[in-house]
Protein backbone atom coordinates (compact mmCIF):
# COMPACT_ATOMS: atom_id res chain seq x y z
CA UNK A 1 0.00 0.00 0.00
CA UNK A 2 1.26 3.36 -1.11
CA UNK A 3 -0.20 5.65 1.25
CA UNK A 4 -2.50 5.38 3.74
CA UNK A 5 -6.41 5.59 2.84
CA UNK A 6 -8.17 9.23 4.34
CA UNK A 7 -11.42 7.84 6.04
CA UNK A 8 -14.88 9.15 6.32
CA UNK A 9 -17.94 8.77 8.94
CA UNK A 10 -21.54 8.74 8.28
CA UNK A 11 -23.13 11.51 9.92
CA UNK A 12 -25.35 8.67 11.80
CA UNK A 13 -21.60 7.30 12.22
CA UNK A 14 -22.84 3.98 11.47
CA UNK A 15 -20.66 3.39 7.97
CA UNK A 16 -17.05 4.41 7.44
CA UNK A 17 -15.95 4.78 4.00
CA UNK A 18 -12.02 4.09 3.21
CA UNK A 19 -10.60 6.47 0.21
CA UNK A 20 -8.30 4.03 -0.77
CA UNK A 21 -5.13 5.52 -3.23
CA UNK A 22 -4.93 3.30 -5.65
CA UNK A 23 -8.58 1.75 -5.88
CA UNK A 24 -12.09 2.54 -5.32
CA UNK A 25 -13.55 3.46 -1.98
CA UNK A 26 -15.51 0.67 0.23
CA UNK A 27 -17.62 1.26 2.33
CA UNK A 28 -17.88 -0.96 5.79
CA UNK A 29 -20.84 -0.80 8.43
CA UNK A 30 -20.06 -0.31 12.21
CA UNK A 31 -21.23 -3.65 13.12
CA UNK A 32 -19.20 -5.26 10.91
CA UNK A 33 -16.34 -3.01 11.40
CA UNK A 34 -17.06 -4.01 15.37
CA UNK A 35 -17.04 -7.46 14.78
CA UNK A 36 -13.83 -8.05 12.97
CA UNK A 37 -11.59 -6.45 15.30
CA UNK A 38 -8.50 -7.94 15.63
CA UNK A 39 -7.56 -6.78 19.08
CA UNK A 40 -6.63 -9.24 21.74
CA UNK A 41 -10.00 -9.14 23.11
CA UNK A 42 -12.22 -10.06 20.51
CA UNK A 43 -9.56 -12.11 18.46
CA UNK A 44 -7.18 -14.81 20.10
CA UNK A 45 -3.91 -14.00 18.75
CA UNK A 46 -2.85 -17.75 18.86
CA UNK A 47 -4.62 -18.76 16.77
CA UNK A 48 -6.99 -16.08 14.93
CA UNK A 49 -10.37 -17.36 16.71
CA UNK A 50 -13.00 -15.34 17.26
CA UNK A 51 -13.24 -14.31 20.99
CA UNK A 52 -16.40 -12.35 20.95
CA UNK A 53 -19.70 -14.09 20.54
CA UNK A 54 -22.53 -12.89 18.91
CA UNK A 55 -24.69 -11.35 21.35
CA UNK A 56 -21.65 -9.57 22.34
CA UNK A 57 -22.15 -6.60 19.54
CA UNK A 58 -24.09 -4.02 20.38
CA UNK A 59 -27.19 -4.30 17.05
CA UNK A 60 -26.93 -0.38 16.89
CA UNK A 61 -23.09 0.15 17.28
CA UNK A 62 -21.68 3.29 16.36
CA UNK A 63 -18.44 4.96 15.60
CA UNK A 64 -17.19 7.11 18.09
CA UNK A 65 -13.75 7.87 16.69
CA UNK A 66 -11.50 6.48 14.07
CA UNK A 67 -7.84 7.16 12.87
CA UNK A 68 -6.12 5.55 10.10
CA UNK A 69 -2.05 5.06 10.18
CA UNK A 70 -0.15 3.32 7.79
CA UNK A 71 -1.23 -0.13 8.18
CA UNK A 72 -3.83 0.38 10.63
CA UNK A 73 -8.17 1.65 10.91
CA UNK A 74 -8.22 2.26 14.91
CA UNK A 75 -11.35 2.73 16.08
CA UNK A 76 -13.43 3.94 19.31
CA UNK A 77 -17.50 2.51 19.94
CA UNK A 78 -19.71 4.26 21.51
CA UNK A 79 -19.42 2.93 25.04
CA UNK A 80 -15.92 3.42 24.98
CA UNK A 81 -14.80 -0.25 23.06
CA UNK A 82 -11.94 0.11 21.21
CA UNK A 83 -10.11 -2.15 18.09
CA UNK A 84 -8.11 -2.31 15.09
CA UNK A 85 -8.42 -4.33 11.91
CA UNK A 86 -5.28 -4.69 9.50
CA UNK A 87 -5.93 -2.61 6.31
CA UNK A 88 -4.74 -5.30 4.01
CA UNK A 89 -6.90 -7.09 4.89
CA UNK A 90 -9.51 -4.93 4.89
CA UNK A 91 -8.87 -4.27 1.80
CA UNK A 92 -9.16 -7.98 0.89
CA UNK A 93 -12.76 -8.39 2.60
CA UNK A 94 -14.41 -5.07 1.14
CA UNK A 95 -18.22 -4.89 1.37
CA UNK A 96 -18.54 -2.99 -1.70
CA UNK A 97 -21.70 -4.34 -3.19
CA UNK A 98 -21.22 -5.94 -6.92
CA UNK A 99 -23.71 -5.21 -9.41
CA UNK A 100 -23.11 -8.69 -11.05
CA UNK A 101 -21.30 -10.96 -9.68
CA UNK A 102 -18.83 -12.67 -11.22
CA UNK A 103 -19.66 -16.68 -12.97
CA UNK A 104 -16.21 -17.98 -11.73
CA UNK A 105 -15.19 -17.19 -8.46
CA UNK A 106 -12.31 -15.08 -7.89
CA UNK A 107 -8.83 -16.83 -8.47
CA UNK A 108 -10.16 -19.46 -11.03
CA UNK A 109 -8.99 -18.81 -14.71
CA UNK A 110 -10.95 -20.70 -17.05
CA UNK A 111 -9.26 -22.43 -20.38
CA UNK A 112 -9.73 -24.36 -23.68
CA UNK A 113 -7.91 -25.83 -25.52
CA UNK A 114 -5.05 -23.06 -26.20
CA UNK A 115 -3.51 -24.77 -22.51
CA UNK A 116 -0.28 -26.27 -23.28
CA UNK A 117 -0.37 -29.28 -21.41
CA UNK A 118 3.48 -28.85 -21.44
CA UNK A 119 3.27 -25.39 -19.38
CA UNK A 120 1.56 -26.94 -15.94
CA UNK A 121 3.99 -29.81 -15.96
CA UNK A 122 6.68 -30.02 -12.92
CA UNK A 123 8.84 -33.12 -11.86
CA UNK A 124 8.04 -34.91 -8.54
CA UNK A 125 11.42 -34.56 -7.16
CA UNK A 126 11.59 -30.50 -7.50
CA UNK A 127 8.30 -30.38 -6.09
CA UNK A 128 9.41 -32.86 -3.25
CA UNK A 129 12.35 -31.36 -2.45
CA UNK A 130 11.60 -27.53 -3.07
CA UNK A 131 8.31 -25.69 -1.64
CA UNK A 132 8.73 -23.17 -3.71
CA UNK A 133 8.36 -25.46 -6.31
CA UNK A 134 5.73 -26.86 -4.78
CA UNK A 135 3.62 -23.87 -4.00
CA UNK A 136 3.65 -22.95 -8.01
CA UNK A 137 2.09 -26.54 -8.68
CA UNK A 138 -0.29 -26.71 -6.23
CA UNK A 139 -1.36 -22.98 -7.34
CA UNK A 140 -1.60 -24.28 -11.01
CA UNK A 141 -4.51 -27.12 -9.22
CA UNK A 142 -6.05 -23.96 -7.17
CA UNK A 143 -6.36 -21.43 -10.27
CA UNK A 144 -6.50 -23.91 -13.29
CA UNK A 145 -7.91 -26.97 -11.72
CA UNK A 146 -5.70 -29.11 -13.75
CA UNK A 147 -1.71 -30.12 -13.09
CA UNK A 148 0.83 -32.61 -13.85
CA UNK A 149 3.52 -34.31 -12.66
CA UNK A 150 6.41 -36.36 -14.66
CA UNK A 151 8.96 -38.46 -12.78
CA UNK A 152 7.14 -40.11 -10.11
CA UNK A 153 8.30 -43.26 -9.14
CA UNK A 154 6.64 -46.13 -11.28
CA UNK A 155 5.81 -48.27 -8.19
CA UNK A 156 2.73 -49.25 -6.81
CA UNK A 157 1.39 -46.70 -3.99
CA UNK A 158 3.55 -43.66 -5.49
CA UNK A 159 0.64 -41.69 -5.95
CA UNK A 160 0.57 -41.53 -2.22
CA UNK A 161 3.78 -39.93 -1.53
CA UNK A 162 2.68 -37.43 -3.69
CA UNK A 163 -0.49 -36.57 -1.44
CA UNK A 164 1.28 -36.53 1.21
CA UNK A 165 3.36 -33.45 0.04
CA UNK A 166 -0.40 -31.67 0.32
CA UNK A 167 -3.16 -33.24 1.82
CA UNK A 168 -5.32 -36.63 2.88
CA UNK A 169 -5.81 -39.52 1.00
CA UNK A 170 -9.91 -39.65 0.57
CA UNK A 171 -10.34 -43.47 0.77
CA UNK A 172 -14.05 -44.78 -0.71
CA UNK A 173 -15.98 -48.06 -1.28
CA UNK A 174 -12.91 -48.65 -4.25
CA UNK A 175 -10.63 -48.67 -1.32
CA UNK A 176 -7.23 -46.31 -0.43
CA UNK A 177 -6.73 -46.17 -4.18
CA UNK A 178 -8.32 -48.26 -7.40
CA UNK A 179 -6.87 -49.91 -10.05
CA UNK A 180 -7.25 -48.35 -13.59
CA UNK A 181 -6.55 -51.09 -16.13
CA UNK A 182 -8.69 -53.52 -18.44
CA UNK A 183 -10.63 -56.24 -15.80
CA UNK A 184 -12.41 -59.67 -17.57
CA UNK A 185 -15.82 -58.65 -15.56
CA UNK A 186 -15.28 -54.98 -14.70
CA UNK A 187 -17.74 -53.06 -11.65
CA UNK A 188 -17.09 -49.78 -13.79
CA UNK A 189 -16.48 -48.84 -17.15
CA UNK A 190 -13.39 -47.37 -16.13
CA UNK A 191 -11.68 -50.95 -16.04
CA UNK A 192 -12.41 -51.66 -19.84
CA UNK A 193 -10.55 -50.40 -22.90
CA UNK A 194 -13.56 -48.61 -24.25
CA UNK A 195 -13.03 -44.56 -24.58
CA UNK A 196 -14.48 -42.87 -21.78
CA UNK A 197 -16.61 -39.51 -22.30
CA UNK A 198 -14.85 -36.27 -20.58
CA UNK A 199 -16.51 -36.60 -16.82
CA UNK A 200 -16.45 -35.73 -13.34
CA UNK A 201 -15.81 -38.75 -11.33
CA UNK A 202 -17.92 -39.60 -8.31
CA UNK A 203 -21.28 -37.29 -8.60
CA UNK A 204 -23.34 -40.01 -6.66
CA UNK A 205 -21.01 -38.98 -3.12
CA UNK A 206 -22.17 -36.37 -0.74
CA UNK A 207 -19.73 -34.53 -0.93
CA UNK A 208 -18.43 -35.47 -4.20
CA UNK A 209 -14.40 -36.11 -3.53
CA UNK A 210 -12.64 -32.67 -5.02
CA UNK A 211 -9.41 -33.80 -5.96
CA UNK A 212 -8.73 -36.50 -8.37
CA UNK A 213 -4.92 -37.84 -8.86
CA UNK A 214 -4.26 -40.53 -11.56
CA UNK A 215 -0.39 -42.02 -11.54
CA UNK A 216 0.99 -44.15 -14.63
CA UNK A 217 2.92 -47.41 -13.94
CA UNK A 218 2.55 -48.96 -17.36
CA UNK A 219 1.12 -47.76 -20.97
CA UNK A 220 2.94 -49.51 -24.13
CA UNK A 221 -1.03 -49.69 -25.87
CA UNK A 222 -1.61 -47.37 -29.08
CA UNK A 223 -4.01 -44.71 -27.78
CA UNK A 224 -5.74 -44.16 -24.72
CA UNK A 225 -4.47 -40.59 -24.46
CA UNK A 226 -6.15 -38.76 -21.67
CA UNK A 227 -7.82 -35.65 -21.84
CA UNK A 228 -9.15 -32.98 -19.69
CA UNK A 229 -11.73 -30.45 -20.25
CA UNK A 230 -12.29 -27.04 -18.18
CA UNK A 231 -15.85 -27.80 -16.95
CA UNK A 232 -16.33 -23.78 -15.76
CA UNK A 233 -15.72 -22.71 -19.33
CA UNK A 234 -18.60 -25.36 -20.72
CA UNK A 235 -20.38 -23.74 -18.20
CA UNK A 236 -19.10 -20.08 -19.52
CA UNK A 237 -20.42 -20.89 -23.33
CA UNK A 238 -23.41 -22.50 -22.31
CA UNK A 239 -24.61 -19.71 -20.64
CA UNK A 240 -23.17 -17.15 -23.46
CA UNK A 241 -25.03 -19.57 -26.13
CA UNK A 242 -28.32 -20.01 -24.25
CA UNK A 243 -29.41 -18.52 -20.21
CA UNK A 244 -32.06 -20.72 -20.52
CA UNK A 245 -30.59 -23.65 -21.22
CA UNK A 246 -27.99 -22.56 -18.38
CA UNK A 247 -30.89 -21.74 -16.28
CA UNK A 248 -32.12 -25.41 -16.47
CA UNK A 249 -28.93 -26.95 -15.62
CA UNK A 250 -28.15 -25.13 -12.61
CA UNK A 251 -32.04 -24.85 -11.47
CA UNK A 252 -33.17 -28.82 -11.38
CA UNK A 253 -31.31 -31.56 -9.78
CA UNK A 254 -30.36 -34.94 -10.83
CA UNK A 255 -30.31 -38.26 -9.74
CA UNK A 256 -26.46 -39.86 -9.16
CA UNK A 257 -26.12 -43.49 -7.97
CA UNK A 258 -23.84 -45.81 -8.21
CA UNK A 259 -24.43 -49.86 -7.33
CA UNK A 260 -21.97 -52.06 -9.38
CA UNK A 261 -20.03 -53.50 -6.92
CA UNK A 262 -23.00 -55.26 -5.22
CA UNK A 263 -22.18 -53.98 -1.72
CA UNK A 264 -22.59 -49.99 -2.03
CA UNK A 265 -25.64 -47.78 -3.20
CA UNK A 266 -25.19 -44.44 -3.17
CA UNK A 267 -26.96 -41.37 -4.37
CA UNK A 268 -26.76 -37.96 -4.45
CA UNK A 269 -29.85 -34.91 -5.77
CA UNK A 270 -27.89 -32.58 -7.12
CA UNK A 271 -27.88 -30.29 -10.30
CA UNK A 272 -25.29 -30.51 -12.81
CA UNK A 273 -24.29 -26.66 -12.95
CA UNK A 274 -24.43 -25.99 -8.51
CA UNK A 275 -24.04 -21.82 -7.70
CA UNK A 276 -23.12 -20.90 -5.21
CA UNK A 277 -24.75 -18.35 -2.55
CA UNK A 278 -23.26 -15.59 -4.57
CA UNK A 279 -24.49 -16.53 -8.03
CA UNK A 280 -20.99 -17.79 -9.05
CA UNK A 281 -20.54 -21.52 -10.05
CA UNK A 282 -19.32 -23.88 -7.15
CA UNK A 283 -19.63 -27.00 -8.72
CA UNK A 284 -20.08 -28.86 -12.14
CA UNK A 285 -21.08 -32.70 -12.28
CA UNK A 286 -21.25 -34.14 -15.54
CA UNK A 287 -21.49 -38.03 -15.79
CA UNK A 288 -23.67 -39.72 -17.92
CA UNK A 289 -22.89 -43.65 -16.48
CA UNK A 290 -24.21 -42.18 -13.38
CA UNK A 291 -26.80 -39.85 -14.50
CA UNK A 292 -29.61 -42.16 -13.03
CA UNK A 293 -32.94 -40.07 -13.15
CA UNK A 294 -34.49 -36.72 -14.04
CA UNK A 295 -37.30 -35.90 -11.28
CA UNK A 296 -38.10 -32.77 -9.66
CA UNK A 297 -38.87 -30.85 -12.35
CA UNK A 298 -41.87 -29.77 -13.97
CA UNK A 299 -43.34 -31.75 -16.94
CA UNK A 300 -43.51 -28.93 -18.89
CA UNK A 301 -39.73 -28.69 -18.85
CA UNK A 302 -38.39 -32.19 -19.46
CA UNK A 303 -38.01 -32.07 -22.88
CA UNK A 304 -36.39 -28.12 -22.46
CA UNK A 305 -33.87 -29.73 -19.81
CA UNK A 306 -32.51 -32.66 -22.51
CA UNK A 307 -32.12 -30.41 -25.11
CA UNK A 308 -29.37 -28.31 -22.72
CA UNK A 309 -28.26 -31.61 -21.36
CA UNK A 310 -27.32 -32.32 -24.93
CA UNK A 311 -26.29 -28.92 -25.77
CA UNK A 312 -23.71 -28.94 -22.31
CA UNK A 313 -22.32 -32.34 -23.61
CA UNK A 314 -21.96 -31.49 -27.33
CA UNK A 315 -19.95 -28.36 -25.96
CA UNK A 316 -17.44 -30.78 -24.08
CA UNK A 317 -16.90 -32.15 -27.41
CA UNK A 318 -16.17 -29.57 -29.02
CA UNK A 319 -12.33 -29.49 -29.83
CA UNK A 320 -11.91 -26.00 -28.83
CA UNK A 321 -12.41 -27.09 -25.16
CA UNK A 322 -10.04 -29.78 -24.37
CA UNK A 323 -6.54 -30.81 -23.61
CA UNK A 324 -4.92 -34.23 -24.81
CA UNK A 325 -1.79 -35.78 -23.40
CA UNK A 326 -0.26 -39.18 -23.37
CA UNK A 327 0.86 -40.79 -19.49
CA UNK A 328 3.66 -42.65 -19.80
CA UNK A 329 5.34 -44.84 -17.23
CA UNK A 330 5.96 -42.19 -14.09
CA UNK A 331 3.49 -39.40 -15.44
CA UNK A 332 0.61 -38.04 -13.07
CA UNK A 333 -1.91 -35.76 -13.05
CA UNK A 334 -4.27 -34.03 -11.10
CA UNK A 335 -7.66 -32.55 -11.46
CA UNK A 336 -10.33 -30.56 -9.24
CA UNK A 337 -13.04 -32.75 -9.14
CA UNK A 338 -15.67 -29.71 -9.08
CA UNK A 339 -14.82 -28.55 -12.18
CA UNK A 340 -12.75 -30.61 -14.64
CA UNK A 341 -13.45 -33.14 -16.63
CA UNK A 342 -11.52 -36.07 -17.63
CA UNK A 343 -11.89 -38.71 -19.78
CA UNK A 344 -9.53 -40.50 -22.53
CA UNK A 345 -9.39 -42.37 -25.56
CA UNK A 346 -9.91 -46.06 -26.53
CA UNK A 347 -7.18 -48.31 -26.53
CA UNK A 348 -6.08 -51.53 -28.33
CA UNK A 349 -5.56 -55.14 -27.03
CA UNK A 350 -2.10 -54.95 -27.56
CA UNK A 351 0.14 -53.91 -24.59
CA UNK A 352 -0.55 -53.14 -21.22
CA UNK A 353 -1.68 -49.98 -19.77
CA UNK A 354 -1.77 -49.83 -15.63
CA UNK A 355 -2.87 -46.89 -13.55
CA UNK A 356 -3.70 -46.02 -10.25
CA UNK A 357 -6.20 -43.32 -8.85
CA UNK A 358 -6.94 -41.99 -5.43
CA UNK A 359 -9.01 -39.11 -4.25
CA UNK A 360 -7.89 -36.20 -2.07
CA UNK A 361 -9.69 -33.18 -1.18
CA UNK A 362 -8.71 -29.31 -2.36
CA UNK A 363 -9.53 -27.69 0.87
CA UNK A 364 -6.43 -29.64 2.19
CA UNK A 365 -4.62 -28.13 -0.67
CA UNK A 366 -5.45 -24.96 -0.82
CA UNK A 367 -4.25 -24.88 2.82
CA UNK A 368 -1.26 -26.15 2.21
CA UNK A 369 -1.37 -23.31 -0.78
CA UNK A 370 -1.62 -20.50 2.17
CA UNK A 371 0.93 -21.95 4.29
CA UNK A 372 3.43 -22.36 1.90
CA UNK A 373 3.04 -18.24 0.79
CA UNK A 374 3.23 -17.24 4.30
CA UNK A 375 -0.34 -17.49 5.69
CA UNK A 376 -3.06 -14.49 6.03
CA UNK A 377 -2.72 -11.10 7.55
CA UNK A 378 -4.81 -11.74 9.87
FE1 LIG B 1 -13.16 -41.01 -14.12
Amino acid sequence: MTAAPVFQLSADRSELTLNWPDRSPSTYHAIWLRDHGQDTASRDPANGQKLLTATDIDPDTRIDSARVTRDRLSLTFEGGVSTWIDLQWLQRLSTDPRAEPPLIPDGRYTWGSALDPEEVIASYPDIRDNPGSLAKWLAWVDTLGFARLRQVPATPDALFEVIDLFGFVRETNYGRLFEVRSEPEPTNLAYTRVGLDPHTDNPYRDPTPTLQILHCLENTTSGGESCVVDGFRLAEILQRESPYHFSLLSRYPVTFRYHGDGKSDLNAVRPMLEMGPDGSLQQVRINNRAFHALSGIPFAQVTDFYAAYRHLVEISRRSDVSVSFRMQSGDLFIVDNTRVLHGRKGFTEQGRRWFQGAYADIDGLRSTLRVLRGGSAE
